[in-house]
């Protein structure tokens, strides 16, 4: 059998660490949005008890390192649905080590396709279980759309969705791993918070500008200590026309929302760096 899915990447459009938990993780609470940047997936189930990944980039890894390979295990170990392994082939266009989730999209594609292809043997939860095991990012990606994410990332509430915009994604050149970002943290790098009562009512009446102006990511300022690129970008955004702009995740990936995509165009014309457009799915 042959499967083919997409994994939508996430911007986060706002980020809040609320403090470090006893297990090592922080604790956030962020409203996430899955935008069209995606990944192409198939899933050929094979034979061959193996579990492998195949990649147009070659930094990806064909082992259980690489999210979807992992995912694809964890599956058929729990559910028994097949027996044998699984040959996953990516055509990777969302950058690695962005903010974008690209690699928890992936992992979360694989679960949903392999579940409906064997109707549906896990419930939504033990699909939740799954991918927790893979990243905190995980959960959010199973549904996707316009969510709060609290705790490690896996309390979901749906939330409003983002009006029709663009998004234009704008990447400097380094790529930043999560743990460091987190590790660059500073309990003074905290006195700020996003507006997050202004930010959701401003999505539940469909306030474009009133979402754009409150745009905000705690760690911004953190990774841009470390990457000017960072800064650089989201100010390129600004001067570009974008309503608003942040970085995204733990970065270095800076987004900036514009109301209509011929301006969104002109901005990624006039930005000069490597970037993505997009919309919200
Ligand atoms: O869950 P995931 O494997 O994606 O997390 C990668 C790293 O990001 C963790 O090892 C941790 O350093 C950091 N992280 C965190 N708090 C979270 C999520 C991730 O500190 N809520």
């Amino acid at each position: 059998m042959t499967l083919k899915t997409n994994a939508y990447a996430k911007v986060n459009l706002t980020l809040d660490v609320l403090g470090k938990r006893p297990d090592g993780y922080h604790e956030l609470k962020m409203a996430a949005q899955s935008v069209s940047l995606c990944d192409e997936l198939t899933i050929e189930l094979t034979k061959s008890p193996a579990f492998t990944g195949l990649s147009n980039k070659a930094y990806i890894p064909g082992d259980e390192r690489n999210h979807a390979v992992k995912a694809a295990r964890l599956f058929r170990d729990k559910t028994r649905a097949w027996d044998g392994g699984a040959a996953i082939t990516i055509n990777k266009r969302i950058p690695a080590c962005a903010g974008l989730g690209g690699g928890s999209s992936d992992a979360a594609a694989v679960l949903n396709a392999l579940n409906a292809a064997f109707d549906e043997p896990l419930t939504y939860g033990e699909l939740v279980e799954l991918a927790l095991q893979i990243g905190s990012d995980v959960p959010f990606c199973l549904r996707g759309g316009t969510q709060l994410m609290e705790g490690r990332g896996e309390l979901l509430t749906p939330l409003s969705p983002l009006p029709l915009c663009s998004l234009l994604l704008v990447k400097p050149e380094t790529q930043l791993p999560t743990p460091r970002v987190f590790g660059w943290l500073k309990p003074g790098d905290l006195r700020c918070h996003p507006d997050l009562d202004g930010f959701l009512s401003a999505l539940e009446n469909g306030d474009l500008p009133g979402i754009a102006r409150r745009l905000y990511n705690v760690l911004e300022t953190v990774a841009a200590r470390h990457e000017r690129g960072i800064t650089e970008a989201h100010n390129d955004l600004i001067a570009a026309g974008a309503l608003g702009a942040s970085m995204t995740g733990t970065g270095s990936v800076v987004f900036g929302l514009f109301a209509d995509e011929a301006d969104a165009k002109r901005a990624a014309s006039e930005v000069g760096r490597k970037s993505y457009l997009c919309r919200g799915v």
